[in-house]
């Protein structure tokens, strides 16, 4: 035993200092007070240890600085900790950079994920128990057309680099149940928004464009639809389904809130007006129709009842008071914002962990 074993469950959250990683730790960190929650993150331009300040001193959060592609490293961390349970979010996450630039998403998010896969494997056939919560997309279904839903049963048909490495993830984890019987369990959840979301996704850069003076560019015709979650009730269905889902199940996790772009960068600019006095219609002057995205999914929408009937799951919040909320928390958190750009949070950790 080590001197961790006096948690009930020591977790792996990887992709901790990232946008959904971090809030998931807000939410766990003081909720489970008897877990240790252990964030592997490597820190790539989207982690971001200042998201954290408020955990740094509580005494059941560690971080790791670890590259989940590093097997030798991770292993050590699996032993040091005597890890029981794994959330794992770490990953390449942005469409439009999977199309630029292929090869990290291959690597982190399915060599990554097969490290972690492997070493949970291990710990199985010592006789140790591990429960391991893969956190995945909707976007592994490919594009829907005007009608229909994406439920558990949709077949998988990626369309960019990014979706076909998370649906070659999702279906090693789901080969690891099959045949190494692993405990496993994974989420399949649509469009994210909230506080801490790199400013390279559309609400955070619309947010931050349109106060900073800059064009809104909306991609091809803007009439692409999303199914927005607002990301606490995203974090919620992970903390449920880490607990409670069935073994070898997978669960989708969406908002029931399909948007057009365009009408959402509407919204934005309009909730801009309001709070900074403008007239309505000021801020849309800066929208401007661009070059689309090659391979674009036209639409995205969840059926999450499967969530709701077996686990009571559904979202809390309304897009209206979610999107409200958000734009206020980025207005309130320009340092944040204007740091994450400039590449400056990279340097946090070399300045506040570097000598711990
Ligand atoms: P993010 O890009 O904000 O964060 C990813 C985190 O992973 C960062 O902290 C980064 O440093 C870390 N990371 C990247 N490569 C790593 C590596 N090799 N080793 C260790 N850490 C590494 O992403 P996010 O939006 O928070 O998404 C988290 C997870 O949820 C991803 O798996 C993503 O596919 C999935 N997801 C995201 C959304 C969404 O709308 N954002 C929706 C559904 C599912
Ligand atoms: O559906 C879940 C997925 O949602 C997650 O798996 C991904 O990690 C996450 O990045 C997100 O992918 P999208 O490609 O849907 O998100 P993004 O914010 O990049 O784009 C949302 C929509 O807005 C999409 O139709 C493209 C469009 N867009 C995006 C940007 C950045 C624009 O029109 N202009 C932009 O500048």
């Amino acid at each position: 035993m080590t001197e961790f074993g006096k948690f009930k469950k020591r977790l792996i959250i990887s992709g901790g200092a990232g946008f959904i990683g971090s809030n998931l730790l807000h939410l766990m960190v003081p909720k489970y007070q008897d877990y240790l929650f252990v964030n592997v993150d490597i820190l790539t331009y989207a982690g971001n240890l200042a998201n954290l300040t408020q955990l740094e001193k509580s005494e059941n959060y560690k971080f790791e600085k670890i590259d989940i592609c590093d097997y030798e490293s991770l292993e050590r961390c699996f032993d040091k900790y005597d890890i029981n349970g794994i959330i794992h979010l770490a990953a390449e996450s942005h469409v439009d950079r999977s199309i630029t630039g292929p090869a990290d998403f291959i690597k982190t998010n399915i060599i990554g994920t097969f490290n972690l896969l492997e070493l949970a494997r291990k710990r199985k056939q010592a006789g140790k128990k591990l429960r391991f919560h893969h956190v995945s997309t909707d976007e592994v279904f490919g594009s829907l057309g005007e009608t229909g839903y994406f439920t558990e049963s949709t077949a998988y048909k990626p369309n960019s680099p990014y979706s076909a490495s998370k649906a070659s993830s999702d279906f090693l984890v789901r080969a690891y149940f099959k045949t190494y019987e692993l405990e496993v369990v994974t989420t399949n959840c649509s469009n994210n928004y909230g506080p801490y979301q790199f400013p390279e996704k559309l609400i955070p850069l619309m947010i931050r464009n349109a106060r900073a003076g800059l064009k809104l560019p909306v991609y091809g015709d803007g009439r692409n639809i999303r199914d927005w979650l607002y990301v606490e009730d995203h974090c919620r269905a992970l903390d449920l389904v880490f607990h409670e889902g069935r073994t070898g199940k997978t669960y989708n996790i969406g908002g029931f809130n399909e948007i057009e772009n365009i009408d959402l960068v509407r919204q934005i600019c309009r909730i801009i007006d309001e709070l900074d006095g403008k007239s309505d219609g000021t801020t849309e002057k800066q929208i401007e129709f661009v070059k689309d995205r090659p391979g674009h999914d036209r639409r995205y929408a969840i059926d999450a009842s499967f969530i709701e009937k077996e686990l009571g799951w559904r979202p809390k919040y309304k897009f209206e008071e979610g999107i409200k909320k958000t734009v206020l928390w980025y207005n309130e958190n320009e340092n944040w914002l204007e740091n994450c750009v400039s590449g400056r949070y990279l340097k946090y950790y070399e300045e506040n962990y570097n000598n711990r």
